[in-house]
């Protein structure tokens, strides 16, 4: 049985950068989402992985940023290692992880992704321009969903910031390379 709990980074940081490696390949950092990932910080107690008797199989990062000022989570990279692909794995670790966002009681998600697959979990395609991030963009795979927001109040427009806190982002930013270089 897999079982969707939130990341612990020294449990799961080294094995999750492994698997966006199998499933991104080596060019996954020059993405836009990757700018985030420098500018921001993740939040370990949104994020959520899947495991398969203790092993590591899938990941959906979280990560705050700011639309127009209005606080947001960021969702992604979202990955399912190869072998457990198209059994539900990745709808199921998103969804526990959009929970956590709304027990988190924030109003809104944000993604870059595919709208055929992530507009089956409420995700929505902004209008184009309404949302200008940090990097280049396909403005067709933009996507907001509504956490705690009622229906009728709109989806945030405007420049993405990051929270101010650099020291902790600057953190964040050297685990990581700690861990990618763990492998050479
Ligand atoms: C995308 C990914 C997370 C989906 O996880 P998964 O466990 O394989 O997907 P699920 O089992 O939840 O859903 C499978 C369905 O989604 C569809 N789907 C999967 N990826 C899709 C995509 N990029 N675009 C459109 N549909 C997609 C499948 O065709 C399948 O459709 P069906 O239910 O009609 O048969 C996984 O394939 C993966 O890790 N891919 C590589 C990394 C990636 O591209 N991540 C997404 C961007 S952050």
């Amino acid at each position: 049985m897999i079982i969707y709990d939130r990341e612990i980074p020294d449990r799961d940081g080294y094995a999750i950068e492994r698997l966006f490696d199998s499933t991104f390949g080596p060019g996954h950092f020059a993405k836009t989402a990757e700018r985030v990932r420098e500018y921001s910080y993740s939040m370990p107690e949104i994020t959520r992985v899947g495991l398969l008797n203790g092993k590591l199989i899938a990941v959906c990062r979280v990560w705050p940023i700011f639309i127009g000022g209005v606080p947001t989570l960021f969702y992604g990279p979202i990955a399912v290692a190869p072998d457990y692909q198209g059994g539900k794995v990745g709808r199921s670790v998103t969804e526990a992880s959009l929970e956590a966002g709304a027990a988190s009681g924030h109003k809104f998600a944000c993604l870059i992704g595919a709208p055929a697959y992530f507009g089956r979990m409420g995700f929505e395609v902004q209008p184009f321009g309404s949302i200008e991030f940090p990097g280049p963009q396909d403005p067709s795979r933009v996507m907001l969903r509504r956490l705690n927001a009622s229906s009728d109040e709109p989806y945030p427009t405007g420049k993405v910031t990051f929270p101010r806190d650099a020291r902790r982002a600057e953190a964040t930013q050297k685990a990581y390379l700690q861990r990618a270089m763990w492998e050479e």
